[in-house]
């Protein structure tokens, strides 16, 4: 299992889209840390830049300027190939839309990015473990198409979590669940954190979600609006 704390540094992160009619500044001069083992939310409105800023960190997207250091490395450093297989094997992304393949089942997806990383081998009590845990078990040979948006979603956590990654970054992981769904992924990343020093950069529109981290930044604009340390009890989501 992997258990370093690795720590994220985002220095003067801009990325401007280029469109037809101009361009849009989506994320605007941020510099921010977050510390190994830290969990970190990030609010915000619609557009203020939070998916872009998740996908700069995971090195999905390239940066207009600025640089993003994962452990001490700057990930724009890398080649497009050895940055995939630094992904594959360090970050677990829960991306917003979910991304599923379509042709393959809920296991299947799961075991991808260990695929890709071919150097990782799940064995199989550990995929069904996590099934288990997500509640998922008795959907694995599904598709996509055969599973509700909440399931889904859980399969797309499952495919996150599943390498056991240093760094879990988390695009409204809980925007499709019920309540009692959304708790317990919340509990889940507040333990993995807790026990296994994982960072979490978690986005989400619920405060209930957001009061789950250690720290809660709010964007507006693609700029950082506000932030603050959140020390209360881990809160329930209410019904
Ligand atoms: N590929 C793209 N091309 C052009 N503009 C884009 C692209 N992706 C995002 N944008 C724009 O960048 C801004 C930030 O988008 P982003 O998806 O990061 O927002 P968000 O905070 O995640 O919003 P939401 O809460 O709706 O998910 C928005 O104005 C959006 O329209
Ligand atoms: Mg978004």
């Amino acid at each position: 299992m992997n258990n370093l704390k690795f720590p994220v540094e985002v220095s003067n992160l801009t990325k401007v889209y280029k469109t037809r009619g101009g361009g849009v500044n989506a994320v605007c001069d941020i510099s921010l840390g977050v510390n190994g083992g830290e969990f970190l939310t990030v609010m915000g409105t619609s557009g203020s830049g939070k998916s872009t800023l998740l996908h700069l960190i995971a090195g999905l997207a390239s940066p207009t300027v600025g640089s993003v250091k994962i452990n001490d490395s700057e990930i724009f450093n890398l080649s497009d190939a050895a940055r995939t297989r630094f992904r594959c094997r360090n970050i677990g992304v829960i991306f917003q839309s979910f991304n599923l393949i379509p042709t393959l089942t809920a296991s299947e997806n799961m075991l991808l990015p260990s695929l890709i990383d071919g150097n990782k081998k799940i064995p199989r009590e550990k995929l069904d473990e996590l099934l288990r845990v997500l509640e998922i078990y008795d959907r694995r040979h599904h598709r996509p198409d055969s599973l509700s948006g909440g399931e889904q979603q859980r399969v797309a956590i499952g495919r996150a979590l599943l390498i056991e990654p240093a760094i879990i970054l988390a695009d409204e992981p809980t925007g499709n669940l019920d309540s009692v769904n959304s708790n317990n992924i919340c509990k889940l990343l507040r333990e993995l954190c807790d026990k296994e020093q994982r960072t979490i950069v978690l986005v989400t529109h619920e405060k209930s979600v957001a009061d789950w981290g250690d720290r809660c930044i709010t964007l507006k604009d693609g700029r950082i609006a506000d932030e603050k340390i959140i020390n209360s009890t881990r809160k329930e989501v209410s019904a």
